[in-house]
């Protein structure tokens, strides 16, 4: 959490703000492992690398591609229902997620915007000090679900409870720019 000289860690510099950004990198296995599906003990190669037949022999597939394109094999193992409702499932899942996410993306969005019109206005960084730790949370939370893969599927709540304190702690930064000259 801290670079040897003792600050604290970052991964860049916002170039608008001046914020210290996080970037988080694929974090299928975090987002899946509070998912119900890691509850009931189904992991990553039981959906991604369900078994083929070859010849006499079942192996498990190497292609680690989306389950949607073998349903049969990725979901209908467990799920005794059809293709189109397993599809239709899955669609529902990540159409939330996406409205969830661009609702996050438009919030910190704006939080960039109002802490640039502040510094516009001559606001020093000691006064924006919050908005800048605010949008570094906001951001992280925005960008943990958006660099994540599966659109929200691996864990529908958790990614919804993320993406909504994104937006939440996006717009408490916004306020606090807005009044800058208060703090
Ligand atoms: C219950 C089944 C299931 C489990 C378990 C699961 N996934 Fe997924 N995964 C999916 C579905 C469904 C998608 C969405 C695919 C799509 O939108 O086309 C997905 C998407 C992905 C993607 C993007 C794939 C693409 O082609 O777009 C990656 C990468 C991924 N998962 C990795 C993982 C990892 C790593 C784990 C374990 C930590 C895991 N998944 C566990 C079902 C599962
Ligand atoms: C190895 C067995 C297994 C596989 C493979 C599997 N599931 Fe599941 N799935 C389960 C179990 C068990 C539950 C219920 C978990 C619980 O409530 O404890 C579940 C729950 C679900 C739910 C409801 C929970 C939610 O997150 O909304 C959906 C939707 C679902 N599965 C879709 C899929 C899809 C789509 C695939 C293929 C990509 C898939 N499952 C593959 C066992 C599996």
């Amino acid at each position: 959490m801290k670079f040897p000289n003792g600050e604290d860690f970052y991964d860049f510099t916002h170039k608008v703000t001046g914020a210290k950004i996080f970037k988080a990198q694929h974090p299928e296995f975090e987002v899946w492992s509070q998912g119900t599906h890691s509850r009931a003990g189904v992991s990553c190669a039981d959906c991604h690398m369900p078994y083929v037949r070859t010849g006499a022999t079942k192996v498990s597939d190497h292609w680690v591609r989306s389950p949607l394109l073998n349903i049969n094999r990725a979901c209908q193992v467990c799920h005794a229902v059809s293709e189109q409702e397993l599809q239709a499932r899955v669609e529902t899942i990540q159409d939330r997620n996406y409205e969830l996410l661009q609702n996050a993306g438009q919030a910190v969005d704006d939080l960039i915007k109002q802490i640039a019109k502040a510094k516009e206005e001559g606001a020093t960084e000691k006064q924006l000090e919050k908005s800048l730790e605010l949008q570094r949370k906001a951001q992280w939370y925005l960008d943990f679900v958006s660099s994540e893969n599966s659109m929200g599927f691996h864990a529908p709540q958790e990614t919804a409870r993320i993406l909504g304190n994104s937006a939440n702690l996006a717009r408490q930064g916004q306020i606090y720019a807005l009044n800058w000259k208060e703090n």
